[in-house]
């Protein structure tokens, strides 16, 4: 019993040392070490910050801001920026065409949340930004997102415009090789993103989130925006 007591102990110690390390290391400039470690916390615990409201999903913690300007290519070749979204919420995943298992299912997940949201959801665009832009072409992508939803939008580009669109949202992507196969998979981070009007992430969602935890979240905040 003790030692189970000792082991619970040590493990806290450990999280607790771990997420200060990761707040040290992460905190933004001006941000006391204090407010970056209750942050972390808050995000490793998927509550709000502390003295927020709950607006569902994960907020980011203070001084840490996602998403912002880039400048890419939509699923039928027009080139596209921030600009030609302000105004309007986004749900943005980062993932690829080939993915054979996860990109679906969340994919599917946004989909379903889109379809629960009812005439709210005319407000917000789902996306699907390739961390892939070898093989997912405008037409490649515009052939697979139509089979989620058909007011989901792929956005592609070059690989520069692509790493510099994942940097923004930190989306960590590596190629991995399969040399008996002949061709690769993608190794990709699988958050779930609501964007504000603003171009700036306001949630995130862990993979796994259901339909209805995403819609609530996206209900929560688009109402809150359009009561502010
Ligand atoms: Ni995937």
């Amino acid at each position: 019993m003790l030692r189970l007591v000792r082991l619970l102990a040590l493990l806290l110690v450990l999280l607790l040392g771990g997420t200060w390390a990761f707040a040290w290391v992460t905190r933004a400039p001006g941000e006391s070490l204090g407010d970056a470690f209750a942050g972390r916390l808050a995000l490793l615990f998927g509550t709000a910050p502390t003295g927020g409201a709950n607006l569902g999903g994960l907020q980011l913690p203070q001084g840490l801001s996602l998403g912002g300007a880039f400048t890419l290519v939509d699923q039928t070749g027009r080139t596209v920026t921030e600009r030609d979204f302000a105004g309007r919420w986004m749900l943005v995943y980062f993932g690829y065409t080939y993915c054979p298992d996860v990109c679906p299912t969340e994919l599917g997940t946004i989909a379903a949340a889109v379809d629960s949201l009812g005439p709210l959801a005319e407000k917000l665009v789902p996306a699907l930004v390739t961390i892939d832009p070898q093989r997912d072409t405008p037409a490649q992508l515009a052939d697979y997102v139509s089979r989620f939803h058909p007011r989901m939008i792929g956005l592609t580009g070059s690989p520069e415009q692509v790493a510099e669109a994942a940097r923004r949202y930190r989306v960590y992507f590596s190629r991995v090789n399969r040399a008996e196969a002949g061709d690769y998979l993608m190794d990709h981070s699988s958050f779930v993103y609501l964007v504000g009007p603003d171009g700036r992430v306001r949630s995130l969602f862990r993979p796994e989130a259901s339909p209805d935890d995403i819609a609530a979240a996206v209900r929560i905040q688009l109402t809150r925006a359009a009561g502010a």
